[in-house]
């Protein structure tokens, strides 16, 4: 499989830009879109509607995609979640149910934590399925089943494709929940494969704002500090999108979630703190509307991702607004990974970093 960075400068570019292609060729494995129906290409070995309970763990960028999902398995699925990072996950000896579920969820299938956690749950009697890019990797091979991500390979060390292939898996994989346990009727699971069958070219039409976004990096790359706020599956949007900053360009980020801020971060407000908002119209954006009151009465420079219906809304002066086209509520997360990647990218690219390998970090990260 050779690999290679075709038209574009740097891997990351490239895999930024693959994601409608990768995210599609995920779903037309998942979902029979004709019927408008999930369709897992493999067995489970356990039933969604006897499971109290699912226990994620990953590290990473592949941790925030779990984040989004415990949302999605709550929400659509009424199961509840809990999820930590491998690396508590596998010393922490939690009590875990025989035959509940663990999901494990990695891009290269070989991180060492992860699989140390994996082993831990197992070893408690756990099914395990597992989330991962690479099918022949050691996570994949240990899980009792594996749910691809068709992300091809991601060679740039932040992730970006795998993550919204992850999400794609994991949304797939909370609707099929839901129908198994009477959360989801049939045409409530139509709506949502309706909404995730157009993310493809949501994602293409969040691209275009590339220009502008490459502008708003040099104003970011003048930050110290960069605060990033999100509600509700957006909360873990915010962490990811710092994560991104941080791993690339090296200024210092922090994903909170919106409503914590008065405990706390907005004691670091000033005008010198841009403050990137992650708000689609959903049913907590009221919310996050006053947060950004709060961030805009002390002088903090907004940046706005939302949608068309927020922004006409609210009326708040800001640094930039970066209007995303209309998404279902569940699958913003999805095509709002575009915008958080591609500012992380040109920042760092506006600054000169290397993008494709940043120092001191590993594509993966297979020791303790
Ligand atoms: C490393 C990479 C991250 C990745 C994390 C988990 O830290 O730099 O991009 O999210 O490992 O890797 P995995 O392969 O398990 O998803």
């Amino acid at each position: 499989f050779r690999v290679d960075k075709g038209e574009y400068r740097h891997y990351m570019a490239k895999e930024i830009h693959e994601q409608p292609e990768v995210v599609g060729r995920t779903l037309a494995h998942y979902v029979d879109m004709a019927a408008g129906r999930v369709m897992l290409p493999e067995a489970l070995p356990f039933d969604f509607a006897r499971l109290t309970r699912v226990y994620i763990t990953a590290c990473g960028t592949a941790f925030y995609a779990g984040l989004v999902a415990r949302y999605w398995f709550e929400q659509i699925a009424r199961l509840p979640v809990e999820i930590d990072v491998a690396s508590e996950a596998r010393y922490r000896e939690a009590p875990l149910e025989r035959d509940g579920l663990t999901l494990v969820i990695s891009q290269s299938g070989e991180t060492a934590d992860t699989l140390a956690s994996l082993r831990y749950a197992k070893s408690q009697g756990q099914h395990t399925l597992s989330v991962v890019n690479v099918p022949t990797s050691t996570i994949a091979r240990e899980s009792s089943v594996v749910m691809p991500t068709l992300a091809g390979p991601e060679i740039g060390v932040a992730s970006t494709k795998a993550f919204s292939c992850q999400l794609t898996v994991l949304l797939c994989l909370a609707i099929a929940a839901g129908r198994a346990r009477g959360t989801l009727d049939a045409a409530g699971e139509r709506r949502l494969i309706d909404a995730l069958i157009r993310a493809p070219g949501l994602m293409a039409e969040a691209l275009t704002h590339e220009g502008a976004i490459e502008i708003l990096a040099r104003e970011v790359a003048k930050a110290r500090d960069v605060l990033y706020l999100g509600r509700g599956t957006s909360y873990p949007m915010a962490l990811e999108g710092a994560l991104k900053l941080k791993e690339i360009s090296y200024i210092h980020a922090e994903g909170y979630a919106a409503g914590e801020l008065k405990h706390g971060p907005i004691a670091l407000i000033d005008e010198s703190v841009p403050v990137i908002v992650i708000a689609p119209h959903d049913a907590v954006f009221e919310k996050t509307v006053s947060n950004m009151q709060e961030v805009a009465a002390r002088g903090g420079r907004i940046v706005l991702i939302g949608d068309a219906k927020g922004a006409a809304e609210h009326g708040l002066e800001t640094l930039a607004t970066f209007t995303m086209p209309a998404v279902d509520a569940m699958v913003a997360p999805i095509v709002y990974a575009v915008p958080i990647q591609l500012l992380a990218y040109h920042t760092a690219v506006f600054m000169g970093k290397d993008v494709d390998q940043p120092r001191n970090l590993a594509k993966s990260v297979t020791v303790e």
